[in-house]
Parts: structure tokens; C-alpha cells; sequence
């Protein structure tokens, strides 16, 4: 199948057949043809500023897949009044005329033409392999779509209970006034931030990464082409600075709905406090963040199953995930023969263009994030850190060795800081610590991501599960602690890594529902 040898087989993965490929290809070809000028659209049309920047493909720099048009406050501002309109009719309609273009949507997006060609965007713009872009632009998007049509039905269904001589009932109103949905660059089916409170009858201010502008533009285009009415989803593209004081600034804000940086979000939240007293409501702030997410082997683990959780874990989609594999601790006993392994594997991976289906680790995103790799790597060379990997080159595209480190000093900032490349440090505990370990994992981050224990031993396993109970939102037990699924592994943490409203889930959506509890009498 050209992917990597330990890599996955899933049977339900676009391109594993002859005619997916040549649709893949064909869709790779189409989109490498295209100027994309991508610009912000509101109420269903596009305004232009002329300020622009490049969009291109981060394994080949001078790839030019289009221009970005970048939005600045008054086209915020316009984006926010298009959304106040379109508030005052679509919050008012049936919802079976809501979900209908969403539902149509997953359809196409499943069935049709649409999937390989936002595939093969995801591919060119974000620099992932075939089945990456599959996962994520094609499987997650139609997942999180109808989850969100089945969420708010369950939550349709919640009713109070009556008694005699009155009837109670709850109407889950979409919030009063606007959604300001801001999306990563590290998934195509993260636009979802936009579409679930949409469904609930919410009108959107959506700002993208500037670095995922055009799946979020195809993601857009599939949406209208599917029937969603104008002014209900307002697109601004620009950056945090161009849009943010504006939409923050609103008296109409209504609820902030968030995946990016930590940094981004704390400031993002300042922001809204220091507003507070100026809103209709108090704005809902939901935010999914950072972290530094951890692979805890016990002296019982099985080596084979560690070694690929590592692998698969730390460098799919070039570690850019918040839940990525970042630091591993493994007893002393093991390391010599999982430290062979994991150098032999990552031998073995290709590094290059993604569309090439023998490569398994594309290019990071952009030149900012690609500087900021290239020190904390030639740091880590200086520490003498590097087991294998450890260096960069931006000649053709912005390519991160996927790379192994070991510190001895578990508090370094090579194994508690976020680095969102595919870098997987390592810190050797003496077998008898196991107690001094589970500490440690627990108190040297400030995140509460994701996490794995490897143990074949149930009181280890039993062990780690109650001393790391706030250390990860999303635990796992012999398996790599990335590829959560919608409907499977509800999604989200606590700490500094975000608000756990668990997206996908109906907790997540009730953010956006203003609840009216109604008693009449009869
Ligand atoms: N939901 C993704 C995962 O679990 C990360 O964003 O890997």
C-alpha cells in the first residue's frame, strides 16, 4: 500500500483501492492547477482588502497553491453584523431545515467527488499523507456532522419532569447573539468548531488559521454548495491581531469557540474578562489547547506494542496534534532493546512530499513554526540529547527529522515544554521508582492532555489509572494516545489544555444552547 511498514491498515482509509487512487490523483492534479484566490465571505459574498499573502504547500515552499485575501477589523465588523441578521431568522427555523444542508453535506463529503478533493487539499496545504487527510478531512468531518445532528436531538429529548396542573418543558434557544469560532491549522474536520453551534441554530464569525485557508474555503464552498443559506457561517480570514479585538471587543459576543495554542487562548480569555462588563451575556469561552502528552511504559509492558505506539503516536502528521505522543518514560530495564527498535523504525521512515505514497512524515507547517524546531533541535544536539534525528533543512519544504530524544534531567524543557513537531523525548526512571514516576508524569507539566500506560501487570495498569487521574482527559491503556473517534473517545482535557467540554459530545454543544425553562398551567 506504500505506507509505512507498521503504519495503518485501515480497510475503511481512502486510496487503499485503484480507483480512489486515480481519484486522488486527479484531485492532487486539480488543486495543484488551481490559483486559489482565497478571500473572507460574508453573507455569501467576497470582500477583499488586497492585503495578501502566499498559500502554499509546506513540503515545497515554492509551490504556490494561491493567494489568502487577509480580513482587517471593519470587514470583522461586517462579518459580525451579517451574523446578527441571519441570527434573527435562522435560530427561528425547524431543525430539520437546519441540519438538512449539513446532513447533505456528509453525504457528499462521504460519497462524491468531495472527498478526494478535500483530501487532496488537506494534503497539498497541510502536508499530510493520503490517510491522514482521509481521517481528518473526509472520516472526522462526516463523524463530527452527525454527531452534532444526533447531539442535539438527545439534547432536544432532555425535558424536565411535569406534575399536577402544570406542564414544564425546556427550549434549548441557540445563545443570544454571535459565535466567534477560531480554528487550528492541524485539522481540516476542526472547521467543525463552526458547524456545531450552526446546527443549533447559532450564526457564525469564523476565523481559520491563515495556514489552513484553503480546506477551510473548499470546507465553506461544500457547505453552500450543499444548501447552507447565506449570513449563517461568515468567514474572516486574517490574523489574531487583524480580527480578534474586534470580535472579542462585541457586545454581542456570545460564546468563543477555540482550538489553538494555549497562549492564544489565555489572551483570548483576558480579553473577554476585560471586557466582561460590556456584553448582552456573559460570553461562553470553550477552548481546546495544548499539551505535552505522555507514554508511561511499566517493566511489564510489551515491547512491540510500546515501540509502535511511540512511532504512530509522536511523529503522524509530523507530531502537529495536541494529543501527539511528546514524552516517554520507560524503566530502565527496557530501554536498551526499546531503544534499538525505536532507532530501527525510525530508520526506516521516509521524510518528504506526503502525495508520495512511500513517504510517512510530511513537512511542518510553516516557516515560524519550522525556526522554532530548528533551535530546540540544535539545543537538544548541544545537550547531546539526540538518540536518532535531530536535525532540520528548509531547502525544498519545512522538514523536522522525526526524532527520538533522552534527557537526564526530567524537568528539562525538552521533555515538559509543547514542541508540536515530531520529536519524542525520553526520560530512563530506575524499575524500583514506579511510584516516583507516576509523580513525576503527573506534576511536570502544566497540561492534562492525553496520556498512555503501557503494563501487562493489572495492578500496575490500576496503579497508574488512579495516580493519573487529572493528567489526561483522554487515558489510554496499551495504546497510543492519538486517534480518539467521534462517538468513541469523546475528546478534550483539562489543565492548561482546555476547557474538557469533549468535542463531538452534547456536553460540548450545550455551550452553545441558552436553556428557557417554561411552567404553564392547565
Ligand atoms: N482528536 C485527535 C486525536 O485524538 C487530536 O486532535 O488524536
Amino acid at each position: 500500500t506504500g505506507l509505512f511498514p507498521i503504519g495503518p491498515t485501515d480497510p475503511y482509509a481512502f486510496a487503499t483501492g485503484s480507483t480512489e487512487r486515480a481519484e486522488i490523483a486527479a484531485a492532487l492534479d486539480e488543486i495543484r492547477n488551481t490559483d486559489f484566490q482565497v478571500a473572507s465571505n460574508i453573507a455569501g459574498k467576497e470582500v477583499r482588502t488586497g492585503r495578501t499573502m502566499a498559500i502554499q504547500a509546506p513540503h515545497n515552499h515554492s509551490q504556490k497553491l494561491g493567494e489568502l485575501d487577509l480580513a482587517g477589523p471593519s470587514e470583522t465588523q461586517a462579518a459580525i453584523d451579517a451574523s446578527l441578521d441571519a441570527a434573527r431568522w435562522w435560530g427561528t427555523l425547524p431543525w430539520e431545515e437546519r441540519v438538512a444542508p449539513f446532513l447533505k453535506a456528509a453525504d457528499m463529503l462521504e460519497h462524491g467527488p468531495w472527498r478526494a478533493k478535500l483530501n487532496a487539499a488537506t494534503m497539498l496545504e497541510l502536508s499530510k499523507t493520503t490517510y491522514q487527510a482521509d481521517i481528518d478531512a473526509a472520516c472526522e468531518t462526516v463523524d463530527f456532522i452527525r454527531a452534532n445532528v444526533k447531539n442535539m436531538l438527545d439534547m432536544y429529548e432532555t425535558q424536565p419532569g411535569s406534575q399536577a396542573g402544570a406542564w414544564n418543558r425546556i427550549e434549548y434557544r441557540p445563545l443570544e447573539g454571535f459565535v466567534f469560532a477560531v480554528t487550528p491549522f492541524n485539522f481540516t474536520c476542526m472547521n467543525n468548531l463552526a458547524f456545531g453551534p450552526a446546527v443549533l441554530g447559532n450564526t457564525v464569525v469564523w476565523k481559520p488559521a491563515e495556514s489552513a485557508s484553503l480546506v477551510a474555503h473548499l470546507s465553506l464552498q461544500l457547505l453552500r454548495e450543499a444548501g447552507l443559506p447565506d449570513g449563517v457561517i461568515n468567514v474572516v480570514y486574517g490574523t489574531g491581531g487583524d480580527v480578534g479585538p474586534t470580535a472579542l471587543g462585541n457586545e454581542h459576543l456570545a460564546a468563543v469557540h477555540f482550538t489553538g495554542s494555549t497562549g492564544t487562548f489565555q489572551h483570548m480569555w483576558q480579553e473577554v474578562g476585560k471586557n466582561v462588563g460590556t456584553y448582552r451575556n456573559y460570553p461562553r469561552v470553550v477552548g481546546e489547547t495544548g499539551g505535552k502528552d505522555f507514554i508511561l511504559a511499566h517493566p511489564s509492558a510489551d515491547l512491540e506494542a510500546l515501540a509502535v505506539a511511540c512511532i504512530r503516536g509522536a511523529y503522524e502528521f509530523q507530531g502537529q496534534k495536541c494529543s501527539a505522543a511528546s514524552r516517554l518514560y520507560v524503566p530502565r530495564s527496557l530501554w536498551p532493546r526499546l531503544k534499538d527498535r525505536l532507532v530501527a523504525l525510525t530508520e526506516q521512515i521516509k521524510v518528504g512530499d506526503p502525495t508520495d505514497p512511500e513517504v510517512y512524515v510530511g513537512a511542518v507547517i510553516n516557516s515560524r513554526q519550522h525556526a522554532k524546531h530548528t533551535e530546540i533541535l540544535a539545543r537538544a544536539r548541544a545537550e547531546k540529547a539526540v538518540v536518532v534525528g535531530g536535525n532540520t533543512d528548509d531547502s525544498i519544504g519545512w522538514f523536522v527529522d522525526p526524532t527520538i530524544l533522552e534527557v537526564t534531567d526530567p524537568h528539562s524543557p525538552l521533555i515538559t515544554e509543547e514542541i508540536f513537531a515530531p520529536v519524542l523525548t525520553t526520560y530512563v526512571y530506575e524499575d524500583s521508582d514506579w511510584n516516583d514516576v507516576l509523580r513525576l508524569v503527573d506534576t511536570s507539566t502544566p497540561y492534562g492532555l492525553t496520556g498512555a500506560v503501557f503494563a501487562e501487570d493489572r495492578r500496575a495498569v490500576e496503579e497508574a489509572d488512579a495516580a493519573l487521574r487529572y493528567t489526561a482527559g483522554n487515558f489510554y491503556i496499551n495504546d497510543k494516545p492519538t486517534g480518539s473517534v467521534v462517538g468513541q473517545q469523546p475528546f478534550g482535557g483539562a489543565r492548561a489544555s482546555g476547557t474538557n467540554d469533549k468535542a463531538g459530545t452534547v456536553w460540548n454543544l450545550i455551550r452553545f444552547a441558552s436553556p428557557r425553562t417554561t411552567k404553564e398551567n392547565h
